[in-house]
This record gives structure tokens, sequence and C-alpha cells, in this order.
């Protein structure tokens, strides 16, 4: 019998790729033999030395002392790929929310008050604060082509705009044949200089750390938007709202909060909801539980 501690809520259908006969899934086990995770932060906790491999249901193992895990030949199983869609959509919705100033006009929207007439003349009057403008004639910056960044290439392209793409770790000749879409695979500072709107899929390393920076935002055109639902760090946080509060940068679109972007009119805050949809949540666990099983069972490795 196999123990696998989960140390977030995993979704059912992964559950029952581990047979009840063969395994015991508990939020509180003793001596695991294996770990199952979403966001928990596994950095401070005590991890048994039981553990003989850790499960991420979700692309971005950063919540995970890999290195540390793989000193003790522990690997680290996560789900690239299998939350794509999910985050795609919420990339597409940030995208579209930003050019038509949806998040300020519900606001406005949701604080009229008065009967039904006076809500329609404050409609009528305050309406012109909030005219948009289409994607169609845009320029997309795709920075990171993995399997996100190039779904959102197709979905941008699909939308009539033009994406041009980047990424630090593959060539730029592999990037091209990952998606037909990107018309270019340019460099980081051309991207910058002619997108007027940029998306990072790319993981929070050293490498890529403050990557969108004041340097690079300067090169941008102004009414720029910044779309980063990977990871918080990959932007140069302080240099965003220096951008946005000079009325360069239109809007900054964030799938993980901070105190000091929260408020912002001009920051779009999800609350880290880019892979959460009842199928990637499936498809992130049923992945993570299949990777464990077989290396528990007879110790095949896949996507470590
Ligand atoms: C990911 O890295 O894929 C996401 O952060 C997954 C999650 O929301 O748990």
């Amino acid at each position: 019998m196999f123990k696998i501690l989960t140390l977030n809520n995993i979704s059912v259908k992964g559950l029952q790729q581990l047979p009840r006969d063969n395994y015991e899934v508990a939020s509180e086990i003793t001596n695991p033999d294996a770990v199952m995770v979403r966001s928990f932060k596994m950095h401070d906790m005590e991890i048994p030395a039981t553990v003989a491999a850790i499960g991420r249901a979700g692309a971005g193992v950063n919540n995970i002392p890999v290195s540390k895990m793989t000193a003790r030949g522990v690997p680290v199983f996560n789900a690239p790929g299998a939350n794509a869609n999910a985050v795609k959509e919420l990339v597409l919705a940030g995208l579209l929310m930003a050019s038509r100033n949806i998040h300020a006009a519900m606001k406005f929207a949701g604080e009229l008050e008065g009967t039904d007439a006076e809500i329609s003349a404050a409609t009528e009057a305050g309406k012109k604060n909030f005219v948009g403008s289409e994607l169609p004639s845009k320029t997309l910056g795709v920075i990171g082509l993995g399997a996100i960044g190039v779904k959102v290439a197709n979905a941008a392209s699909s939308l009539g705009m033009k994406v041009v793409g980047y990424d630090p770790l593959i060539s730029v000749q592999s990037a091209w044949q990952l998606s037909r879409k990107v018309k270019e695979a340019v460099s980081l500072d051309h991207l910058f200089s002619q997108c007027d709107a940029i998306t990072v899929h790319v993981p929070l390393l050293d490498a890529t750390k403050g990557l969108v920076s004041a340097e690079r935002l300067a090169m941008m055109p102004s009414g720029g938007i910044v779309v980063n639902l990977a990871r918080g760090g990959i932007c140069d946080d302080a240099a965003v709202l220096a951008s946005l509060d000079a009325k360069k940068l239109h809007a900054y679109v964030i799938d993980f909060p901070t105190a000091a972007l929260l408020k912002h009119p001009k920051v779009l805050s999800f609350p880290h909801l880019g892979a959460s949809t009842d199928e990637a949540e499936e498809n992130c666990a049923v992945m993570v539980a299949d990777s464990l099983r077989d290396y528990l069972e007879d110790g095949t490795i896949r996507n470590s």
C-alpha cells in the first residue's frame, strides 16, 4: 500500500488514478511515500525522509525545494501543458478587459445609485471615460513559447492581433516552428519596442527575474498593456507602477496580487485564477497522479 500526502485539494479525477486497493491518499498521513501539491509552499516544511516523489498539479514548481529534493534523489513531477487552455483564456480575458477598460467601467456602474432614469443619465454621462481600443490593429509580444505561450499566440492571432514571440530558453528557429501564428521570433528589446501589449509565460528563474524592467518598459509605445499571469517577480513591479502613474503604460494584468499593486486603478488583479477551471484542475491532477503511480510502482519517470 502506497501512502500519498495531499497538501492541497486535488481533483477527484486525479485521485481516481490511484486505486484504493493500492493507495491511501490523505491530507494527514504518517511516513508518506509521495506528496501531491498545488500551490502550498513547501520550502519551510519538514519533508519526511520516506517521501520518494513529489507531484505538483500545475506547471510551476517554485513552491517546491527542487534542488534539495534532487540532492535527496527525489523526483518532482509537474503537469506541463495540462492547464494551458485555462491560462490562455484568462490572458485573453485580461487583454480584453484592459483594452476596453472593463474593470473601471464595471466599478463605475456598480457604484451608480438613484432611480432608473437617474442611473440612465449617469450612464450616458459617464461612458465617455471608458472608451477603449480594439485588438486587431495591435501587436502582442509573447515572452515564453511553451505550451501556454503558443496557445496564447494562436488565440491572439485568431482575434486579429499581430503576434511576435521571444523565448529565453529555446532557439528562434524552434520558437518559429512551435507556433506558425508567431509572425516573427524577435529579440527581447525588439519585442518591447514594437508591441502594444506583452504577456509573459516563463517560469520565475534567476534569468527571468525582473525581465520586464524599467528600461524595457520605456521602449514600449504609450498606452501599452503588460500581462503577467506567470509568476510575481518576472516584472519589476515598481517600474510598472511608475510607468502606469506616468500614464505611459495603460494597464497591468496580474495573477499574484501584492499590497503595492492591489488598489491601483490601472492594475487588474486576479487572485491566482489562471489554472482554476474544473478542466485544468482535472487535467493536472490526472497527469501528476499518473506520474506518481508509474514512478512508485515501477520506477518510470515522466515530466520531472
Ligand atoms: C501553475 O503553475 O500551473 C499554476 O500556478 C497552478 C495552480 O494554480 O495551482
